[in-house]
């Protein structure tokens, strides 16, 4: 495994690791992987074909690109990201994600995308299996209210319109597969750093993260 200069930043949904990590992938130049993104694009994938095999060919006939730090994904040239943004992709994602077939199909491709350009890695287990040997590992949380009401406004701005109660019910049961599943499980490992986003925005957040990889000095 390629392991230069790799930064993990996992947590529960709609902590702020997308926004941090994609600020912290412009600041440093470095690449991005949206591991979460990879997750939608397979369940994608995955109900056009209810077959593991099947889904794995579709997932590796899309392209993924970088578009101003953030990862973009394509069908036949068209940009499907918005669509697996939405939160009926999300639920199905969950689900795939607990089975090992989906894991095992999705490990070598994120692994890839670590090179010598350096990565950003945001998802649920980047710090515990994915790279467990990251120079720096995040661990980002946020109480379940304030993640609920920025997932909302997110997907408000994206003309999805959810109902909040809901939202905050989905996100505890999707938080609680994640952390009680049995294959890589979302767990903050010992030796990564915890950061409370609760009561601080994107840009202080920001700053205590790039403090922490002064510190280290990793780069
Ligand atoms: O982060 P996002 O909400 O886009 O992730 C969608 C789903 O993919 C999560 O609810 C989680 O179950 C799964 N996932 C995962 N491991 C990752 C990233 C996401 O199991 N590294």
């Amino acid at each position: 495994m390629k392991n230069n200069h790799i930064i993990t930043i996992d947590g529960p949904s709609a902590s702020g690791k997308g926004s941090l990590a994609k600020a912290l992938a412009k600041e440093l130049s470095f690449i991005l992987l949206d591991s979460g993104l990879l997750y939608r694009a397979y369940s994608y994938c995955f109900e056009q074909s209810h077959n593991h095999s099947a889904a794995k060919s579709l997932f590796l006939n899309l392209r993924i690109n970088s578009i101003d730090h953030e990862m973009h994904v394509f069908e036949n040239n068209t940009d499907i990201t918005s669509i697996l943004r939405h939160e009926n992709i999300a639920k199905s994602a969950s689900q795939l994600s607990s089975l090992k077939e989906t894991r095992d199909n999705l490990i070598s491709f994120q692994r890839d995308l670590a090179s010598d350009n350096g990565l950003v890695a945001d998802g649920r287990d980047m710090g515990s299996v994915v790279f467990p040997n990251a120079n720096l590992k995040f661990f980002l949380d946020a109480a379940p209210e304030v993640r609920a009401k920025r997932r909302h406004l997110e997907l408000q701005k994206r003309g999805q319109e959810v109902n909040i109660h809901d939202l905050i019910n989905d996100i505890v049961e999707r938080d609680k597969k994640d952390r009680t599943r049995e294959l890589s499980p979302l767990i903050k490992t010992e030796d990564s750093i915890l950061l409370d986003s609760t009561n601080l925005d994107q840009e202080s957040i920001l700053d205590e993260a790039l403090q922490h990889i002064k510190e280290r000095n990793i780069l």
